[in-house]
């Protein structure tokens, strides 16, 4: 099966999808982004989460037919900037100064997640944030630092340029 999809603003034509295959499969194995993480294939832990035409969604959940014709964006896809020169969008930046990653499996979705959070609600309360992440589990850090990172970020995004 061929799928033409546009990922991360470049559109791109993958040859040879497997029919049961999952989006999360596609991108990792045959696109190249192993950004989004395979850590349960089941849709119970977030760390393959990717936005699919702007919404949020796990991608071992979505088969990557159903990517025909619609957008992805992936966790590399969300830093700032030209093919190298590219910055780390704020979201990804408050993660690594607020000590939010220790094995990184559960990172990339988190920061997706996180970072639709920001978008939709730019000053989240604790509660908010919270609840926006409860679908992301991390089996390392507790979670404060998580916190740390997401307030931190949204700090800086509300903060006037
Ligand atoms: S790998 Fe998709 S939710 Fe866990
Ligand atoms: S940092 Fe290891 S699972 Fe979250």
């Amino acid at each position: 099966m061929r799928v033409n999809v546009t990922v991360n603003g470049s559109e791109e034509t993958v040859d040879d999808v497997w029919e049961g295959e999952s989006l999360l499969y596609m991108l990792r194995e045959r696109m190249g982004l192993p950004g989004s993480k395979n850590a349960c294939e089941q849709g119970e832990c977030g760390s393959c989460t990717v936005y699919l035409d702007g919404v949020t969604a796990c991608a071992c959940l979505v088969a990557a037919g159903q990517a025909e014709g619609r957008e992805v964006r992936t966790v590399e896809g969300l830093a700032e900037g030209q093919p190298g020169d590219e910055r780390l969008d704020p979201v990804q930046q408050a993660f690594v100064e607020a000590g939010a990653v220790q094995c990184g499996f559960c990172t990339p979705g988190l920061v997706v997640q996180a970072h639709d959070l920001i978008e939709r609600t730019p000053e989240p309360s604790d509660a908010e944030i919270r609840e926006a992440l409860a679908g992301n589990l991390c089996r390392c850090t507790g979670y404060e630092k998580i916190l740390d990172a997401v307030r931190l970020a949204a700090r800086r995004k509300a903060a006037p340029k």
